[in-house]
């Protein structure tokens, strides 16, 4: 290489740094704005959702074990206590689509199917506060649920009450069969009102925004005004094409909505699908650590009666969980894409920041790459010096690192590696 080439070359590097330092300035650095003032998700939230893996199944004459039923609920409800989940933060147990029964009733309540929910909500709510969780439910801001069940229009004060009666903590607020984006905005608004009014305190997760998407840019200043979290993209399924598509909406709308994250408002990039069976090992890792850099909501759906223990140990990494919960709130984004790889970084309390590397290449074996330790948290990760830790695919202590070094690694394809960055002096 001549010595202009090299110092082209070089001006070239410098420009990339700057460019990814006022990106990476820009997304850290803004002030958040108002959250819905409910004092709740002050930290992502944490739980179980019967979707993914449960979806509309009410069959339970052929499927009594996996059909959306309170026999569900309370046997996932007694593993959630008894198994380490709640101990690391899975609080939410969350009803989906489909508990509802197909009418209202004679004063035009909610009411749930009483074939499959015999004992009704309150009963099942009381049950699950007994072992220590809180209760999440499902309605639709339109005429039905995207499943066809009774939409709340024209009931938002009636089933806000109703939900809070029952002793509710949580409700997700869909938004199929919703005939204008007037009635979309006014609805979900109302209904964040109404929830307010009951006095009772319930975590407000809205899709929102999912569904204004293909009409008109969110607002989500306003979006963050009214709902704890909010789902910006299509649903997860068990697959790593829909892993990766979900990041890839992410990274391609970073400058718009990392910004809004914070403490009371979180952007939701949807359930966890580890434990089930589409993702392998090192793509329920990156899952596992991307959710937790994009300071999303984790809430899981699988089911806890059978799951592997490498998949619980993964799900309940308290490092990596830290991560996702730490008090300072910022959601992360992606620093730069080369040659196949990503890197995505989090600032955390303390000075601290967590980093992902994704190898996104799907052939071949594992990868290396080496990270300039200069180019992180915007020059201040590791300055003067730092202590690293890997968290993912295995804790290891690294140990001690100085601002002009580099870091080398090795990735699994699809795989990720999750490391803590701390201060060292
Ligand atoms: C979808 C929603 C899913 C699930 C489903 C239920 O629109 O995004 O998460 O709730 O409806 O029918």
């Amino acid at each position: 290489m001549t010595a202009t080439m090299k110092l082209v070359s070089r001006v070239r590097r410098l420009g990339c740094v700057l460019a990814f330092c006022f990106l990476a300035l820009f997304l850290w650095g803004l002030p958040v704005a108002r959250a819905l003032d409910n004092g709740l998700a002050m930290t992502p939230t944490m739980g179980w959702l019967h979707w993914e893996r449960f979806m509309c199944n009410v069959n339970c004459q052929e499927e009594p074990d996996s059909c959306v039923s309170e026999k569900l609920f309370l046997q996932i409800a007694e593993i959630m206590a008894s198994d380490g989940w709640k101990d690391v933060g899975y609080e939410y147990l969350c009803i989906d689509d489909c508990w509802m029964a197909p009418k209202r009733d004679s004063e035009g309540r909610l009411q749930a199917d009483s074939k499959r929910f015999p004992g009704g909500i309150r009963r099942l709510a009381n049950y699950v506060h007994s072992k220590g969780l809180k209760l999440g439910i499902y309605a639709d801001v339109g005429n039905k649920t995207c499943a066809g069940f009774p939409g709340s229009f024209g009931y938002y004060d009636i089933d806000a009450e109703t939900f809070a009666d029952w002793g509710v903590d949580l409700l997700k607020f869909d938004g199929c069969y919703c005939d204008s984006i007037k009635h979309l905005a006014d609805g979900y608004k109302h209904m964040s009102l109404a929830l307010n009014r009951t006095g009772r305190s319930i975590v407000y997760s809205c899709e929102w925004p999912l569904y204004m998407w293909p009409i008109f840019k969110p607002n989500y200043t306003e979006i963050r005004e009214y709902c704890n979290h909010w789902r910006n993209f299509a649903d997860v399924y068990d697959s790593w094409q829909s892993i990766r598509s979900i990041l890839d909406w992410t990274t391609s709308n970073q400058e718009r909505i990392v910004p809004v994250a914070g403490p009371g408002g979180w952007n939701d990039p949807d359930m966890l699908v580890i434990g089930n069976f589409g993702l392998s090992r090192d793509q329920q890792i990156t899952q596992m650590a991307l959710w937790a850099i994009m300071a999303a909501p984790l809430l899981m759906s699988n089911d806890l009666r059978h799951i592997s223990l490498e998949a619980k140990a993964l799900l309940q990494d308290k490092d990596v969980i830290a991560i996702n919960q730490d008090p300072l709130g910022k959601q992360g984004y992606r620093l730069r894409k080369e040659d196949n790889f990503e890197v995505w970084e989090r600032p955390l309390s303390n000075l601290a920041w967590a980093v992902a590397m994704v190898n996104l290449q799907e052939i071949g074996g594992p990868r290396s790459y080496t990270i300039s330790l200069t180019s992180l948290g915007q020059g201040l990760a590791c300055n003067p010096d730092c202590l690293i830790t890997q968290l993912l695919p295995v804790k290891r202590k690294l140990g001690f690192y100085e601002w002009t070094s580099s870091l080398k690694t090795q990735i699994n394809p699809t795989g990720t590696v999750l490391l803590r960055l701390e201060r060292a002096s």
